[in-house]
């Protein structure tokens, strides 16, 4: 059984200076959210229970965010925004969450090992923050249902455009028949492709199951 979501968030974030010079990537709003909130609620709504953040220097307002915040609270509390009280504390009521520190941003790879001693021999999901998914039943928990059925380390993909495979892992896979040409057999993965390398469109997206093994 899947319980343990790692949510790798110890990234530089350089794409989005200067935005992300003093603030995490993860923590930029998307509508009113920071963008790991929606990861979060999507692990949470599909039964993930055990949350391990892993968090590098000036990192801190991610813990600050699912934390209790008592001097909000009582303002808000005094000033009657009972609304507004309410939507601060299910954000730190939601869940339990674990942070590693990952010392260097040495990579997502690295990222995922330093939770290897969080997490034991068993399968786990990796969710990254700055995708977002939006889906009836969340994505990673169609995942898990996937992972149940094939006991193997699954990845989600997305199409992308031809001239874009560059910037993507991109999978070289065989459809499985008898799943309505939304699930594969990855044969192979290659990490940002040119065009002529790249064995289809088909591009890895920030949601992940990963078996033990993987940290061999
Ligand atoms: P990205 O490839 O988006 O890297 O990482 P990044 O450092 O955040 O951003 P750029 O490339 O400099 O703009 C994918 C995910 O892996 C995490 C990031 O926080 C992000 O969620 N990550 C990346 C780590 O946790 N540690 C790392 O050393 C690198």
């Amino acid at each position: 059984r899947i319980r343990r979501a790692v949510f790798p968030a110890a990234g530089l974030g350089t794409r989005f200076l200067p935005a992300t010079k003093a603030q995490p990537k993860e923590m930029l709003p998307l509508v009113d959210k920071p963008l790991i909130q929606y990861a979060v609620e999507e692990a949470v709504s599909s039964g993930l229970q055990n949350l391990i953040i892993i968090t590098g220097r000036g990192k801190n307002a991610i813990e600050d965010h699912f934390d209790v915040s008592y001097e909000l609270e009582k303002i808000l509390e005094e000033r009657g925004k009972s609304e507004l009280l309410n939507q601060v504390r299910a954000v730190s009521d939601m869940v339990h969450i674990a942070y590693v520190r990952q010392k260097e941003a040495l990579g997502l790879g690295h990222a995922v090992l330093t939770a290897r001693g969080f997490i034991g021999w068993e399968p786990f999901a990796v969710l990254l923050g700055d995708d977002v998914i939006v889906g009836d039943t969340p994505c990673i928990r169609q995942m898990i249902e996937i992972h149940e059925r094939y006991q193997t380390s699954v990845v989600a993909i997305m199409e992308v455009p031809g001239n874009e495979v560059s910037r993507y892992g991109i999978i070289g896979a065989k459809p499985l028949e008898s799943e309505d040409g939304r699930l594969f057999e990855v044969k192979d993965m290659i990490e940002k492709p040119t065009v002529r390398e790249a064995p289809s469109n088909l591009a890895i997206i920030g949601r992940y199951i990963l078996t033990p093994g993987i940290f061999d």
